[in-house]
């Protein structure tokens, strides 16, 4: 799992490669796509999973870790959904398409798809978690056939806090996905799914979730984990079948500098994706 050059030949993870910024959007008040391209166009992500990250640059910033949220089967750019948060991302907010940033990657273990395959999912994201969940959702859309039944569930704080949501109306307009969003709160009056948490869309899905053939896919703040799992054991979901995406503050990337170490097992090397089975014997991990 490498970015290669399409010769095969394998690029320096170490070194990080310029890439162009193509476009960028706002998603939110605070959170911004970034589209970008390697600077080097015969360099090409090759064979990464969903739910892997990249190490982002600027030089004279510093660097920030990203998960990618464009899908590997989608091989001419790579995407990302970035919120402004402190010193590196308000610098990277001012850079503009044409400018330059610098990738290094792809790490960490990622969303094992392939291993995935004949089974049923259900994905669920909450806020940011839409980030490394829509890349699950475009290969999954690209892959359909190696899926069966596959639901969707998005939960943001406010209409206008849920990231992507154009992408996810036509999403579940394409109804190659069964897709439901929810708000915790419609402030507009004119928010036309569900409102709720996340949790409250489970009924929807419930009678037809085959607990045995079902692996659960999920990413959001902390405070979600809990009870989107206890939705999920309530399901009869089995443990191992339950794959969580986490963060922790991460520098290398690599395994070498120990700041994402809990337990003596590094999570840049071993996450971001855990089962639910390693989090209960990793206390610190949630
Ligand atoms: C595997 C992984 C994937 C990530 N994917 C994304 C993504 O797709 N989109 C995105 O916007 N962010 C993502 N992050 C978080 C991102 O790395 C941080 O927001 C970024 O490093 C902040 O840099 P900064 O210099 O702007 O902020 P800083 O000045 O470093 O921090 C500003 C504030 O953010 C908090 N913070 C910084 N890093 C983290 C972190 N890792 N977790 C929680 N709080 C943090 C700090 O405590 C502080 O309060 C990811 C982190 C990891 C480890
Ligand atoms: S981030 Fe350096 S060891 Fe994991």
């Amino acid at each position: 799992m490498s970015i290669q050059k399409c010769d095969d030949e394998e690029i320096n993870t170490y070194k990080a490669q310029p890439a162009k910024i193509l476009a960028t959007k706002d998603l939110t008040e605070d959170t911004r796509y970034f589209k970008v391209r390697f600077v080097d166009e015969s360099i090409i992500e090759e064979e990464y999973r969903p739910g892997q990250f990249a190490i982002m640059s600027i030089p004279g910033v510093g660097e920030a870790v990203f998960s990618i949220s464009s899908p590997p089967t989608r091989t001419d750019f790579i995407e990302f959904g970035i919120r402004k948060v402190g010193s590196f991302t308000e610098a990277l907010f001012k850079l503009k398409e044409g400018d330059i940033i610098y990738l290094r990657g792809p790490y960490g273990d990622g969303f094992d798809m392939g291993g995935l395959r004949g089974r049923d999912l259900i994905i669920v994201s909450g806020g940011l978690g839409a980030v490394p969940l829509r890349s699950v959702l475009l290969f999954v859309e690209d892959r359909r056939e190696e899926y069966d039944q596959v639901f969707f569930l998005n939960g943001a704080r406010s209409p206008a806090d849920m990231l992507y949501r154009e992408d996810f109306e036509a999403m579940a307009s394409r109804g190659i996905i069964e897709t439901h969003l929810s708000v915790d709160k419609d402030d507009t009056g004119e928010w036309p799914y569900n409102v709720g948490f996340v949790t409250a869309l489970f009924p929807k899905i419930a009678d037809r979730v085959v607990s045995e053939k079902t692996t659960a896919l999920i990413c959001g703040p902390p405070v979600m984990y809990k009870n989107v799992i206890k939705e999920l054991l309530k399901l009869k979901i089995p443990k191992d079948q339950i794959l969580m995406t986490l963060e922790r503050r991460m520098k290398c990337g690599q395994g070498h500098c120990g700041h994402c170490a809990i337990e003596g097992r590094y999570t840049c090397l071993e996450g971001p994706v855990f089962t639910y089975y390693d989090v209960q014997r990793i206390k610190e991990l949630i």
